[in-house]
């Protein structure tokens, strides 16, 4: 496991979450369906309908560009961004054009967006803070910025110990690997205040964790991906993760893990 941040640092999708990984599809399906009906509430809350344009960064599966697409119509626009576009074939007709970018390398010009949306994407990012700041430039006066970062709300109060200690140690792997950061999310709205953006707000979308649900799917396909990284941390044994899989596929498991914090704030 490497913890090394500079230039040569792992960085997300590299080789952990790679696209190529076979489940990888099926993981972040999974976490989409787990999270879209909070994304949609956010964005229609924020106004999204006919005519705007929108970029969707780090689009994943595109369920949020494919929807975002039928809010905008016709005279609207999506401009799906992502580093691996193979899940995103088949969406790129009428109103979508689909990007394959690294988003950190990426530019648009000044103005042109209504609406730019990043869900589960910032916290992945070394560079997020900075990024986010240029973002905001591609954005018109008065168009939203909406970011949806994840954090980790439920696991630490569960009464289910391996499950607990799985997912610290998981949180860990993932910090110590990719420099991603649970605790980002946690703080919204104020990275968006540092950058003078107005109407601020923030909306907490909290998956239950069910047999059967698409976030105990999402974290039964993340713990097998993850499940070296996860023993490497020495936090956990490889009994305590069988345990938790199960606890994760009883059909008397209730239980939460993950928020969704999603901010959005206008540009002035
Ligand atoms: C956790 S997934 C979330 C996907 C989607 N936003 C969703 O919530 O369903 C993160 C996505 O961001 C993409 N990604 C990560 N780093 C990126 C980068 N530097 N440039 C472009 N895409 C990136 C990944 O390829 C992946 O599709």
């Amino acid at each position: 496991m490497t913890t090394t941040a500079g230039p040569t640092a792992e960085r997300y999708g590299d080789h952990l979450f790679h696209h190529g990984h076979p489940s990888e599809f099926a993981r972040l399906s999974a976490m989409a369906a787990a999270l879209d009906p909070g994304s949609r509430a956010h964005l229609t809350g924020r106004g999204v309908g006919p005519g705007w344009r929108c970029l969707d960064l780090g689009a994943g599966t595109g369920s949020v560009s494919r929807w975002l697409a039928e809010q905008v119509g016709d005279g609207g626009e999506i401009v799906a961004v992502d580093q691996d576009v193979r899940f995103l074939s088949g969406i790129e007709e009428g109103n979508v054009t689909v990007v394959e970018a690294d988003v950190t390398a990426e530019d648009f010009a000044p103005g042109r967006f209504d609406l730019v949306h990043a869900r589960f994407l910032l916290m992945h990012l070394r560079e997020r803070e900075a990024f986010l700041a240029r973002v905001v430039d591609w954005l018109r006066p008065g168009g939203w910025l909406v970011v949806s970062d994840a954090a980790d709300l439920g696991t630490p109060s569960s009464d289910n110990a391996a499950y607990r200690a799985t997912m610290a140690a998981y949180w860990h792997a993932v910090a110590a690997t990719l420099g991603s950061d649970i605790t980002f999310g946690r703080r919204y709205p104020r990275p968006l205040a540092a950058l003078g953006l107005g109407n601020l707000g923030v909306g907490v979308h909290f998956p239950v964790v069910a047999a059967g649900s698409g976030i105990a799917e999402c974290w039964r396909l993340t713990l097998e991906q993850t499940r070296n990284h996860v023993l490497a941390t020495g936090a956990v044994t490889a009994e305590t993760i069988d345990e938790t899989l199960r606890y994760l596929a009883a059909p008397t498991t209730w239980d939460l893990s993950l928020a969704m914090m999603t901010a959005w704030g206008r540009k002035v």
